[in-house]
């Protein structure tokens, strides 16, 4: 598929892909977008694809070009599910010298085998040129592994950044074409991307000077109107949070399910938006992308052998990790003989940077006094919420 004059799609669509890393639910699967780059005095491609998919990668290239002519392998990224088919493609392509930064090189050793002497370690702003295309590289450190880089094709302005600004969608092949593209962009940011704002918000301090007329992610649809993803982009990475709190909660026998629903009640009344996750059936990457805009996580676990329920356990370790810019915390929880889950809720939350509004742990079902008590928790909870956008 061609996307720019003598620029190509040749990536694969793996629509039956269902998690990734195996930790994140792919609902509509996945693309690995590979491009290739036909110059006047040479050609490249741009990231590889999953192994197993070598043969489909092959085909694609050699419907355009034979692959012994390429020039140069451009590694944006290590991680297999674009670097993968190198080993494949660099024993065809025997002229082809691998294109990575320093930290890219080592890696492409260890993982795929490639000898030093086929690597072509390129810094910061270095270019290459393919005649009348022009390659420039632009370090992007831990978006979301420390070799990131992005490539940024000079004569036909196309940002080739990797897994920044993508999304898992299999399906789709420009982003203005697809309605809800930003649910899916905000669900990869939340999985992948939350965790480095900081290094976020460097590199797009340094593409802002590019003149960008479209964006070529390595997962998902191409932004060939990129106005609306960068502005996206801008708000997640400054941690710009919406009056919306996120409830993520596990409940046995009801009595924490009665907790929350009473919480939510009392914040949708006051006007904050929700997102209600019941751990038991949720899909992670769904709660991951509502941390990404919340400004309050709810809490909710009952205790079972002498702790947070284990789901609790596992998403709260989650929340901490992603680094979310939720500011306000509120943990509810119901024992039946003894209590405990709160405690180890805060430990794991340990340093983490939030605030706990309210922390009620009751035995059994809640009484009407225990219902009074949320309700102020909520409202407590919801003047926070609107106070930080007043
Ligand atoms: Fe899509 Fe980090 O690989």
């Amino acid at each position: 598929m061609k996307i720019a004059e003598n620029v190509y799609w040749v990536g694969v669509r793996d629509w039956n892909r269902r998690i990734f890393d195996a930790l994140i639910p792919l609902p509509k699967g996945t693309s690995y977008n590979a491009y290739l780059i036909i110059g006047k005095n040479g050609k490249a491609l741009i990231d590889t694809v999953n192994p197993g998919f070598e043969k489909d990668l092959e085909d694609k290239i050699r419907s355009l070009t034979s692959i012994e002519e390429i020039d140069y392998v451009i590694m944006n990224h290590a991680e297999p599910d674009h670097a993968g088919a190198i080993p494949h493609i660099m024993e065809i392509a025997q002229k082809a010298k691998l294109v990575a930064t320093g930290r890219g090189a080592k890696i492409a050793q260890i993982y795929y085998h490639v000898p030093q002497q086929r690597i072509k370690v390129v810094t910061d702003n270095e270019a290459i040129s393919l005649g009348d295309k022009t390659l420039r590289f632009i370090e992007a450190p831990m978006l979301h592994w420390p070799e990131t880089m992005f490539t940024y094709l000079e004569e036909d302005k196309v940002l080739f950044p990797c897994d920044f600004f993508g999304s898992h969608l299999a399906g789709g092949i420009y982003s203005d074409e697809i309605e809800d593209l930003l649910v899916h962009a905000q669900r990869y940011w939340g999985e992948i991307m939350m965790p480095f704002r900081a290094m976020a918000q460097k590199a797009l301090e340094k593409i802002a000077g590019l003149d960008i007329r479209m964006i070529a992610p390595s997962h998902g649809p191409i932004h060939r109107k990129p106005e609306r993803i960068l502005s996206a982009y801008k708000q997640w990475a400054a941690g710009e949070t919406r009056p919306k709190a996120t409830i993520a909660y596990v409940s046995m026998w009801g009595s924490t399910d009665a907790m929350v629903k009473q919480i939510a009640e009392t914040l949708t009344s006051e006007g904050v938006e929700l997102a209600f996750h019941n751990l038991a059936v949720t899909d992670v990457g769904d709660l991951a992308k509502d941390l990404v805009d919340s400004r309050a996580i709810i809490l909710g676990t009952p205790t079972v052998l002498g702790g947070a329920h284990p789901l609790a356990v596992y998403v709260t370790y989650l929340f901490k990790v992603l680094r979310p810019p939720t500011k306000f915390a509120v943990i509810l929880s119901s024992y039946g003989w003894g209590g405990g889950a709160i405690r180890q809720i805060q430990e794991i939350l340990g340093d983490f940077k939030i605030e706990v509004v309210g922390a009620l742990e009751i035995n059994g079902p809640p009484t009407n006094e225990n219902m009074k008590h949320i309700v102020e928790i909520g409202k407590a909870l919801a003047k926070k919420i609107f106070e930080v956008g007043a």
